[in-house]
């Protein structure tokens, strides 16, 4: 195991909770490539992959209506994975889990565990849209396809943009 109190601090505080731990959850805000402290960052053993094909998010639709809740599928088919974990972060409007081992903050959802699959990885949350929608919405997704080995040592990091528009 890895001392992650420092960098986890931040993460906990805004879940009120102590006992979050990685990978029960990446910080949030890594789903984001362009922050400074992103998926690749740690799970820096191969070259993060950005606008990938491996990660695909159906159910968001071009032009939301106000208020409206969306159910969407994240699908991840990394072909080494053995286990893989997500963050999504939207600009706006408010995601929700639809089954357990996934945390939600606002506009952030991330996995909390460590996934094992056999044919490929899915997973599905809902997203209410703005109610008042002044702007396009920007949707960051990543997902780690890790070896599980249980350290960010040896896996590959996936991120790919989706954007809505008016
Ligand atoms: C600050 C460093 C850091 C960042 C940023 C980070 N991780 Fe990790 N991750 C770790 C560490 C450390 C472990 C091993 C944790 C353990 O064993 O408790 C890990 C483990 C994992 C695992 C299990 C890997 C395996 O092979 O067992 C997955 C999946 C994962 N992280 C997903 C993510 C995703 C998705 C992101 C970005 C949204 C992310 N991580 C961002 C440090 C990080």
């Amino acid at each position: 195991m890895f001392a992650k109190t420092s960098y986890l601090a931040g993460a906990a505080a805004l879940v009120g909770s102590a006992a979050v731990a990685l990978p029960e959850g990446s910080p949030w805000g890594s789903a984001n490539p362009q922050a400074a402290e992103h998926c690749g960052t740690c799970h820096f053993g191969y070259d993060a992959e950005t606008d990938a094909e491996a990660l695909v998010l159906r159910g968001l639709p071009k032009k939301p209506g106000p208020g409206k809740t969306y159910e969407l599928q994240i699908t991840f088919d990394d072909p080494e994975a053995i286990v893989a974990g997500f963050q999504l972060l939207a600009s706006d409007g408010e995601f929700k889990a639809n089954t357990g081992n996934i945390e939600y903050l606002g506009a952030a959802i991330r996995s909390t565990r460590a996934w094992h699959a056999d044919e490929g990885f899915s997973w599905t949350l809902s997203w209410i849209a703005p109610e008042v929608p002044s702007v396009a919405v920007t949707i960051y997704i990543a997902a780690v396809g890790g070896n599980d080995d249980l350290s960010p040592f040896g896996d590959r990091a996936f991120f790919r943009t989706y954007e809505t528009s008016l």
